[in-house]
């Protein structure tokens, strides 16, 4: 995708994250690496009046370029998209549920296959910092460690992927999980996978789940 396509989908994905449930208001944000920069959403305008001329391009020193101040949150996204080569997009949610384990300081463990979509065997909450700051960042980019998505304490949850469709894809998907959770520690004290189940689960998404793409 070019850089003009690029925004229109950071665009069409904001409206979404809010549509179905992931995000409200103008909480969250989303990056994109387009090349040798990232293109990020602007801090605090309703996703319903966002242009294309709104997105904020940022250079990989974190030099902000447009007529708008990016996310508050540009560190921990600039620095994903730094430090993970295989990510280029990055969406970031006050998601309900995710964020309601974060409040509790509550990593998601094996409680379902699907955990392994994230690359591993739990996905980590990110300890507390405040939000905007590098020391948010830094606790990100550890929870991260061999992962794709995490929560953050009492704030709520990102998920990195290949590309922003994934991306989603993923966010969504973390957001059930949570909700899963969420109605099995209801009924009692969930079982977890074992490592053999949970080894398989990572082969097969390592392996490759979905369609063949290019993006
Ligand atoms: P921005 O509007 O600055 O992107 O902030 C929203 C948010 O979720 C901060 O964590």
């Amino acid at each position: 995708m070019d850089d003009l396509q690029t925004r229109k989908a950071i665009i069409a994905a904001c409206l979404k994250m809010n549509t179905v449930g992931l995000n409200q208001g103008t909480s969250g944000n989303i990056s994109v690496r387009v090349g040798d920069y990232i293109l990020i959403t602007p801090t605090s305008i309703p996703y319903e009046d966002l242009l294309p001329e709104d997105i904020v391009r940022l250079d990989m020193d974190g030099t902000p370029h447009g007529l708008r101040k990016p996310s508050s949150e540009w560190r921990f996204h600039l620095d994903i998209l730094r430090a993970r080569p295989d990510l280029n997009a990055v969406v970031h949610a006050h998601a309900p549920y995710c964020t309601t384990l974060a409040i509790m300081h509550m990593d998601i463990p094996a409680v379902h296959y699907m955990v392994a979509a994230a690359g591993g065997e739990d996905i980590r909450c990110a300890p507390y910092a405040t939000f905007g700051t590098q020391e948010l960042s830094d606790r990100v980019i550890e929870a991260l460690e061999g992962r794709k998505a995490c929560l953050m304490a009492h704030h709520g949850m990102l998920a990195a992927e290949a590309s922003l469709d994934k991306a989603m894809w993923l966010a969504v998907e973390v957001e059930a999980l949570a909700r899963q959770y969420h109605g099995a520690l209801l009924l009692g004290d969930p079982p977890v996978l074992n490592d053999d189940q949970l080894a398989e689960a990572i082969a097969q998404f390592t392996r490759g789940y979905g369609q063949a793409t290019t993006d």
